[in-house]
């Protein structure tokens, strides 16, 4: 995620939760995040150009795709901490949500993380049950963590071994194969 990205992602932001985070504090992660990685996700409109002087053409003609998602995560030793992910409201139900989460994982690898957590509002079904399907598991309850007082689901993945990378390399390649088809 780049500054030049804040104003899709806030549309986004703003259909997509109650408290939406302020334009500041994405700006600020941008800025001043050293802890804490920001993605997000654009579709590919022509494949990738070939050689590096079409890509430098590119850049300078300032092409890009629209913002359709984003993720971002916090560093603590040993462990990622999601602290925002989101579709675009006309992108869901593709399984980019799943994809965007693999990859941010993914990137998280490098950092040998051994856990991945999150906490999700005990009314949000559709969350719960992607981060359900990828492996992770309820480990406590946050009373109250919202500030409309709703409470939160402290979910876990891992601890991410060697078998448990491969299992989510595995998914992601499938999620990758069946997200990217057309619709
Ligand atoms: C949660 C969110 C990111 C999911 O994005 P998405 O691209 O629609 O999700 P995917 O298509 O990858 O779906 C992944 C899984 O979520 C679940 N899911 C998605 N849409 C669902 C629906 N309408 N009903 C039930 N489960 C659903 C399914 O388990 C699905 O896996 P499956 O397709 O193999 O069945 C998206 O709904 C969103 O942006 N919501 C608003 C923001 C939010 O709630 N973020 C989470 C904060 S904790």
């Amino acid at each position: 995620m780049r500054e030049e990205d804040i104003a899709e992602v806030m549309e986004i932001e703003r259909h997509s939760f109650p408290n939406p985070w302020p334009e500041s504090a994405y700006r600020h992660e941008i800025r001043y995040g050293t802890d804490s990685l920001f993605y997000v996700l654009q579709p590919c409109q022509e494949p990738s150009p070939a050689t590096w002087w079409d890509r430098l053409l590119r850049r300078r003609q300032r092409e890009r795709s629209p913002v359709i998602g984003y993720v971002g995560m916090r560093f603590v030793p040993g462990e990622a901490h999601i602290t925002t992910i989101a579709v675009h409201p006309e992108w869901r139900g593709r399984g980019l949500g799943k994809y965007i989460l693999l990859m941010a994982i993914q990137q998280a690898l490098r950092n040998r993380i051994r856990f991945v957590t999150l906490e999700v509002r005990v009314s949000n079904r559709i969350a719960q049950q992607l981060y359900t399907d990828l492996g992770f598991r309820v480990v406590g309850i946050q009373r109250g963590y919202y500030r409309d007082g709703e409470d939160a689901w402290v979910m876990r993945l891992g601890p991410l071994d060697e078998a448990e990378i491969e299992r989510l390399e595995k998914t992601r390649r499938a999620v990758e194969a069946v997200s990217m088809r057309d619709k």
